[in-house]
Formats: structure tokens, sequence, C-alpha cells
């Protein structure tokens, strides 16, 4: 989604350090591009709708500025076009802004009253209107700040240039992450650490409410009442962002294939003996678990559920963290509250967790991203090892998601004794071969190469299961629709006929995993059902089945805790298959970011 970058330097040219910033941040996805630098006085702004190579293009040879902001913008207010792309410049003042004024509606209509006019539809005009208002009607840049934050209703990270003033860049922070790096003669600022990683690996956080006054040798941050804070210089220890494709012809099938690597690599602390388990936080006075995420993260989840419930008889509720910041919650102090996310940046998810910690309720992060937001701002976070992921398509992280997951529900089962000791034995044994385990189902490319020549011109293609495989529909539904573009929905295998079997024709495909003995022959029954209607059916299983009617993919018999990570790579890759027959932008799929970090 929308990223920001700035420098300011006494001698270095800043335009290649800005537009670097914004290729690290590319693939988070974007529609749009800007930059604007200050030379001699003079201000330059220039935008493009498309690809920061586009902007590059368009700026002049041998362009050179000490100071400078820039933007990849991801439309929210406005459609997409080189207008509304940032920088906004009203007056002295040039913004670049990730987050949604919500009440610029109202701001505008203020401002228009004041003699303002604006050229376009986005909200950030609308901001930067507002904060050149204030620095005409104060002629002081922290007074028309600390007013500008309390007008404003929403979200704001801002990095802002003044045409008058050609040293400085001012930064203002709410709800929308921002940092400041820190270097020799340079200073950076950036919405995400990777941005600048080139750069320096120092930086400071802007907390909520917080702004900064950056020089090319001088960093200074406020609280809201214009008070200098003392802040901490952090240094960042996460791998940068130096992953490239490889032999792959995707970012996405690289992802895919390096599951085992990534899965090993997340659980590897926790599963080489039995005690290992014990470095696991321990769950054991707690009668709840809540887990909140959004997506995939989400689907994520609903495995955990399903094992901390079936194996270790503890109440676990999955929730959309869209839907958790506006609902009852029900906390207590006997509550775990399990964040999940790939970025660490989700705005929802990161919304959500304030509101566990404003309960001062227990939180706990499974994240990817080292000393993201989340990662920051909870209580304890376990990290998946995933390592960078580009694809918007999240699998590798899925999957160590969920391989983590797991391993904290068995560690539970140790410690409250609701596995015996000898089958956790078996699992750990398991889970130590992952590898071994899972590139058969890997290197069966030609399978999933050839069900999507089967599915890519269909409109509709449905997904059921029961427990475990429930989720793992919904999950290779949302993997099949948003690369591919077909429609696509996930059931629970005996909801279908409450209405949706209306919708099976002759040919539609429908996709199955049976992966419990106890359960497997209703959700047979039920691709029955379907297959007397006309469905083509695809069917996931451990199980020997054999059916004219029904394509069996088989994987290995393993434990319930690592079915999920068998089972959904077919899915995966039939995603991938179809989506590249199509011809689809796979690794950037229209319209979709990488970090959603508006609500
Ligand atoms: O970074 P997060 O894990 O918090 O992201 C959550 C979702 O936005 C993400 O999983 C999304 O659904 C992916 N596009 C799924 O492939």
């Amino acid at each position: 989604m929308c990223g920001i970058v700035g420098s300011v330097s006494t001698k270095t040219n800043i335009i290649p350090i800005l537009l670097n910033g914004l290729k690290t941040l590319e693939y988070r996805g974007y529609d749009s591009a800007g930059i604007s630098y200050l030379k001699d006085g003079n201000l330059t702004i220039n935008k493009v709708k498309g690809r920061v190579q586009d902007l590059e293009n368009n700026i002049e040879k041998n362009s050179f500025s000490n100071i400078g902001i820039a933007h990849t913008r991801w439309a929210t207010h406005g459609k997409v076009s080189e207008t509304n792309a940032h920088p906004h410049n009203v007056g002295h003042i040039t913004i670049v802004h990730n987050g949604i004024i919500e009440n610029f509606n109202k701001l505008k209509h203020k401002l228009e009253e004041k003699g303002y006019q604006f050229k376009t539809q986005a909200d950030t005009e609308i901001a930067a209107g507002l904060l050149d208002y204030y620095y005409k009607k104060y002629e002081n840049i922290d007074k028309a700040i600390q007013k500008f934050m309390k007008k404003v209703d929403g979200s704001y990270a801002i990095c802002m240039l003044i045409d008058n003033d050609p040293n400085t860049i001012y930064v203002i922070k709410k709800d929308s992450p921002l940092i400041i790096g820190q270097s020799q003669d340079v200073n950076y600022i950036a919405s995400d650490v990777p941005a600048i990683l080139k750069y320096t690996k120092n930086y400071y956080i802007l907390e909520d409410y917080e702004y900064g006054k950056v020089t090319n040798n001088n960093i200074e941050i406020y609280n809201k009442e214009g008070n200098l804070l003392k802040k901490e210089l952090k240094e960042y220890h996460g791998s940068d962002l130096t992953s490239d494709k490889g032999l792959y012809e995707h970012y996405m099938l690289k992802e895919i294939m390096e599951q085992n690597t990534t899965i090993r690599k997340t659980i590897n602390p926790y599963i080489n003996n039995i005690k290992d388990l014990l470095k696991m936080p321990d769950l054991t006075k707690y009668e709840r678990i809540d887990i909140i995420a959004c997506g995939t993260a989400m689907h994520a989840g609903l495995i955990a559920k399903y094992l901390f419930e079936q194996y270790t008889n503890t109440k676990c509720e999955v929730f959309l963290a869209s839907e958790y910041r506006y609902q009852n919650n029900f906390l207590n102090n006997k509550v775990l509250s399990i964040f999940i996310s790939q970025s660490g940046e989700t705005a929802d998810t990161l919304a959500a967790l304030k509101k566990v910690k404003e309960e001062n309720c227990d939180s706990l992060g499974i994240v990817n991203v080292k000393e993201s937001s989340i990662a920051r701002a909870i209580d304890k976070v376990l990290y998946t090892e995933a390592g960078t992921e580009i694809a918007v398509a999240s699998t590798k992280a899925y999957t160590a998601q969920v391989a983590l997951l797991s391993v904290l529900v068995l560690a539970h089962a140790y410690r409250t004794k609701s596995i015996k000791e000898e089958k956790i034995l078996n699992i750990l044994e398991e889970f130590r071969s992952i590898t071994s385990i899972l590139n058969p189902i890997l290197e069966d490319t030609k399978t999933y190469e050839n069900i999507a020549k089967e599915i890519y011109e269909k409109n509709d293609v449905f997904y059921i299961g029961r427990g475990l495989d429930y989720a793992l529909a919904m999950e290779g539904s949302l993997k099949l629709k948003e690369i591919s573009y077909i429609h696509s929905e996930a059931y629970a295998a005996g909801e279908l006929k409450h209405g949706t079997i209306s919708l099976i024709t002759k040919d539609t495909p429908v996709f199955s995993s049976a992966t419990n003995k106890h359960i497997n022959t209703k959700t047979i029954s039920n691709l029955k059902e379907v297959i007397s209607r006309g469905a083509k059916c695809y069917l996931i299983t451990d199980e020997d089945i054999k059916d004219d009617n029904i394509k069996v993919i088989k994987i290995k018999k393993v434990s319930m805790f690592l079915k999920p990570l068998l089972t959904i790579i077919p899915y995966q890759l039939i995603a991938y298959y179809t989506a590249k027959l199509k011809g689809c932008d796979i690794d950037k799929p229209r319209n979709l970011a990488k970090s959603v970090t508006v609500e």
C-alpha cells in the first residue's frame, strides 16, 4: 500500500535515495508515484500514474537536490490518476501522506469558505490546505502542526516540505507508521524501515500524535503539546529486502517452493526434543484464546482454533480484525489475544491490538516482519521465519504461521498433558521430517498444471470441506480468486445444500480436501451430491479413494498437526498455474496491496 520516503542531506543528491526507497516498497502494491524536492528555493513536483520506473524516466537527467519527499499511492479517496497522486501542494506546503483524513469533507468546506480552491479528489490535498492555513495564520510551524492534529480525524503519516524553509522536512504521525532514519550528514524518513536500510539501520520511531523536524544533521521529535522528546535510537536487526526471483518466473512460485525451508526455519527452535516445547509461551493461565487477523492470516488462525479446541480442550475464537475493533469482545485477564500478521502493519489488526492493550489484557503476536508496528506494540512476539514475502498472495508466510501456531498448540498440549507424551514425540518427529514430507507434493507440478488447464476458463469455482478442511477451503478459494480473478467461494461441505448448490451446473469445478478420517465419508457424500448435479470434483486426501468422478490428489498420512501444511500446497499451486494460464499479473494482482495500511 502507500509508501513514504524522505531525505535531507548536506551534499548528497537525495533524488536517487528517494527513488531507490520507493522501489524497495514497490512490492507492497501501489498505482501511482510522485516526488517533490527543493533546489535553490524552487520546488519541483513530478507525479505519474504507473510505476516508479515511469517516475524515474520522467525526472530530468542530472537533477540534483538536498531535500525531498516521495510517495507511492494506493488510491482510497479519488480515482487512480496523476493529479490525485502525491505529493500535494497547497500554498507554502507540500506533503505526502499515508492514511485517511476522515473529516476531509468538512475541512474542505471550511477551507473553501476561507478562499482555498482544490484541484484534486484526494483527502491529502485538504490536509495540505489545512496545514497551509494554520502556517499562515500562526506564522509558527509548531503551532500549525499542533492545531492540525487537533482538527483532523483519521490516520496520517505525513512528510512535509515548506517552500520558504529549504533545510527541514517536517513529519507528523497518527495511526500510520513513520520512522526517521539517522546517518552521517544524511537523514531519512520512511513509512517502512526497508525503504532506508540500504543507507542506515539506525532509526527513531514516531508514536501517535508526535511530530518531528529533520535536517541534514539534526532530528527533533515533539509531543502534541510541543515538548521536545528524548527518543531512543533503534537499530534494525531483521534481514533486508535483497530477495530475488532466482530461476523462478514469479515470486509466488519461488515462495511456494521454499516452504519446506521456511517452515523448518520457523519451528526449528521448538522441535528437537520435547523439552524444547517449553520455549513456547505458557498459556496455562488462560481460559480462552482469541485470535485476531485479516485475510490469509485469519485463515491460519482458523487452523489453530481447530487444534486448540480439539487437542487441548481450550476455547478459541477467531475474529476478523476489521470486525473485532468495533464489537464487544468480552475481554478479561483470563483471555489471551493472539494477533497474526505477515507484514505486522495491517491497519485493522493494529487497531484491534490497541483495543486489547487499552483493556490491559495479554497479547501475543505471530509476525513475520521484524520490528514492524504490531511486533513493536504487542506484549510478546513469536516471529515466523518466512523471510521477505514479495508476492501479494501470501503462501510461505501462511504455512509458517500455521506451523508456528501448531507447535504452540502442541506445547500447550504438553504442558496440560492433553496429548500423551508418546504421541507428542511422534508429531515432533514428523515436524523434523517436514522437508521430505512436503517435497513430493511440491514436485508434483504437472498434476496442478493439468488441473489448471481444466479450470482456467471457468467463471465460478467452489471449495468445500469440514473442520480443518473447511479452513483450508477458505484459504484455497482466496488464493484462486485473488490472483486469477475467477470467482470462487468456500463453503462448509454440509452447508452447500442450504442454498449455494443451486449454482452447481455441468462441469462447475468443486475442490475439496478430506483429511479427517472421522468425517471424510460425510465430505465425500457432499461431493456425490454435487457430482449428481454435474460438478467436476477434485479431492485432496490421505485416504485410498477411487472414484471415476473424482480426481484425487493423494497426500501422505501424517498427524492432524501437519495435515494443513500438506493440503494447502496443491491449492496454492493450482491457483498459481491457473493465473498463469490466464496471463494475470501474478505477483501484483489488480487492486491489491501487500500490506493493507488503511482501514
Ligand atoms: O500482513 P498481514 O498478514 O496482516 O495481511 C493480512 C491480509 O491482508 C493478507 O493475508 C491478504 O489476505 C493476502 N493478500 C492473502 O494472500
